[in-house]
């Protein structure tokens, strides 16, 4: 696997393939890769010729209070995951060659009302951080196709609703979400963890799964979330939201809705856990 950090080896690399007829998949990732990661490299490589990933720890989506400097980073280790999972291309590039005016100088893309409410809402500026660095990562490697993880379900939305609304000629695959046998998400964020808080934080899945299953018997959306909410505090985390949404529009869900998705987030000692599950109501 070949590693870059420049934009011109990037551009230079992807134009061969190109020119020579091949697709290109795309993984970006912020580093500190687990078997979910993985998997989006293995999906990657069942929708084209090459794969190129990017491990970039994106400043624009980090809020005020929320610690970039901490966040991990394992690049070797990385690098050889990549390199296993036959990943063609891993793009590196640093804050300079993302952002060369500043965070405060760069133009930015806004996708309205996915990227409202849930973790818009508790982490203001996220999404508009995520839709910028994936824009411009996506004018820089120029796929066909790019995978994403749904653990990141609203994440997912975003960036499909903006690649419709600004036509951008790239498929966007969404890949299920890895979990642990207690049904733990897997989420860079577990590292976090200590080991009396894993015991409780398979709490936020199995509470989901349970609202899952109330939601199919009786249309109480806000009623049963809130019970479930409450669930979640009494087994040790701290709930930050849980709602039933439209699974496309991410709206509430109203009592006509069949396909429907449950958001969730809670914070569980340092780490902030989200996780989601998709209904369809018959
Ligand atoms: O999901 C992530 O790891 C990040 O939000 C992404 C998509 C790589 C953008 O920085």
């Amino acid at each position: 696997m070949k590693t870059v950090s420049e934009i011109s080896e990037l551009r230079e690399t992807v134009k061969t393939w190109h020119q020579q007829g091949l697709t290109v998949a795309f993984v970006p990732t912020m580093g500190n890769l687990h078997d979910g990661h993985i998997s989006l490299v293995t999906e990657a490589h069942k929708h084209a010729d090459k794969v190129v990933a990017s491990i970039f720890v994106n400043p624009m989506q980090f809020g005020a209070n929320e610690d970039i400097d901490s966040y991990p980073r394992t690049m070797a280790d990385d690098q050889r995951k990549l390199a296993s999972a036959n990943t063609d291309l891993l793009f590196t590039p640093t804050s300079e060659i993302i952002y060369p005016k500043g965070l405060d100088k760069q133009s930015y893309v806004e996708v309205p009302n996915v990227s409202e409410g849930y973790c818009g809402e508790s982490r203001p500026g996220h999404f508009r951080g995520v839709a910028t660095v994936v824009c411009k990562l996506f004018n820089l490697v120029q796929p066909d196709v790019a995978c994403f993880g749904l653990k990141d379900y609203q994440q997912v939305q975003v960036i499909q609703t903006m690649v419709e609304d600004l036509s951008m000629p790239i498929k966007i695959v969404p890949v299920e979400t890895m979990r642990e046998t207690s049904g733990l998400a897997l989420s860079s964020r577990n590292g976090y963890l200590t080991e009396e808080e894993l015991k409780v934080a398979p709490a936020l899945s199995q509470n989901i799964q349970w609202l899952a299953e109330q939601i199919k018997q009786d249309n109480d959306f806000i009623g049963l979330a809130k019970k479930a909410a409450s669930y979640i505090d009494n087994a040790g985390l701290k709930t930050d939201y849980i709602h039933i949404c439209h699974a496309r529009t991410l709206q509430p869900a109203s009592e006509d809705d069949h396909e429907l998705v449950i958001l969730a987030a809670a914070h569980c000692g340092k780490a902030r856990l989200i996780d989601n599950l998709q209904v369809t109501l018959t």
